[in-house]
């Protein structure tokens, strides 16, 4: 394993703040190990039940604070924003402003409840019109995301969420390069100690589905797969990609979907000893379970239990999960 040399690494981002000390913790399967995930909505008093979602919301600045109360109450280890912003434009710039809705949400839970670890999720889906994670360019009549001149946005939106008091950056774009432009601008302002927590083996999942309702994000021509992972990539691609992100000076290192891609959590977990894994059971996931519950086909709470017991099992210290309240909650209660 090539880890970055200093200042791109720095062992202590890890240690600085006691809910990512717990957050990494290997032992035992812990609310403090779980991340719930947020989606921040413009406006005040909205709180609107995402169809394919059942019992997840887009909340308003507002609202959001008291969700994220309710973690923190219960011991969840974090919460990760999506914004869905007022208006969308073809460079996402609401992602970049100060008064964006996710650096809003950030203000208003900060304050609400400065104990809670505060995560972003960085990309640009969520704010373009068109609906991809960068800037568009054509190259022979075709429409792509320009990797480039998007990791320059990025930094920029990376430095504006730590202004509003994020504690973790996690980028999610899938940008060659992102991790190590995203370190260099938040060190050039001030933030060497907020940790990157990169999406590191993203794969172009159709488990993904229900989140793209949820944070109205689909991509309004073409798809991710210049940027993402083919699905069917073999493991050994998923490592270099974890690598990379490690060079580049990434804290932890994520796996996105968590279900189907167990063996890469596994892998990823054996091959990068002490660089803490995060698993991300996504929208998918969730909507395929409560669907079958719904129905009354499986037992939801111990199927639940179950598919996060199996990504800790293959190596995931950190799961983001939106279930993460309502485990924490049976954990606690033994
Ligand atoms: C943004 C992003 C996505 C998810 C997390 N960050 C969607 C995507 O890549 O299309 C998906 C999360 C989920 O499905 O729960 N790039």
């Amino acid at each position: 394993m090539n880890s970055a040399p200093f200042p791109q690494s720095r062992l202590r981002r890890l240690r600085y703040h006691s809910k990512v000390r717990d957050l990494i913790r290997p032992a035992g399967f812990a609310p403090g190990n779980l991340i719930l995930p947020l989606f921040a909505h413009a406006g005040s008093g909205i709180s609107q039940e995402i169809s394919s979602m059942p019992e997840q919301f887009q909340l308003s600045c507002d609202l959001i604070s008291e969700q994220a109360a309710k973690a923190h109450e219960l011991g969840v280890g974090g919460v990760i924003l999506f914004g869905i912003p007022k208006e969308k434009d073809a460079v996402g710039s609401d992602s970049c402003c100060d008064e964006g809705i996710v650096q809003q949400a950030a203000v208003a839970i900060k304050k609400a409840v400065p104990g809670l670890l505060v995560i972003t999720d960085v990309c640009f889906c969520e704010y373009t019109d068109h609906g991809h994670c960068g800037v568009i360019v054509e190259r022979n009549g075709k429409r792509d995301v320009d990797n480039d001149a998007t990791l320059e946005l990025l930094g920029r939106q990376a430095v504006s969420h730590a202004r509003a008091g994020a504690d973790m950056i996690a980028p999610s774009g899938m940008m060659d390069g992102m991790v190590q432009s995203i370190r260099g601008e938040l060190d050039a302002n001030g933030f060497h100690q907020i940790p990157i927590m990169s999406y590191a083996a993203k794969f172009a999942s159709a488990f993904y589905g229900p989140f793209r309702d949820a944070a109205q994000s689909s991509p309004q021509y073409g798809d991710r797969r210049t940027y993402q992972m083919d699905p069917s990539s073999c493991v050994g691609q998923a490592l270099r990609e974890v690598e990379l992100d490690v060079a580049e000076g990434a804290d932890l290192v994520m796996v996105k979907p968590a279900l189907a891609y167990l063996d890469v959590i596994s892998a990823v977990a054996e091959q990068f000893q002490g660089v803490p894994v995060a698993a991300y059971s996504v929208s998918g996931e969730y909507s395929m379970v409560e669907a079958a519950a719904a129905q009354g086909w499986i037992d939801r709470r111990s199927v639940i239990l179950e598919i996060l017991h199996s990504m800790q099992r293959a190596g995931a210290q950190t799961i983001l999960t939106y279930w993460a309240a309502e485990v924490a909650q049976w954990i606690e209660s033994g």
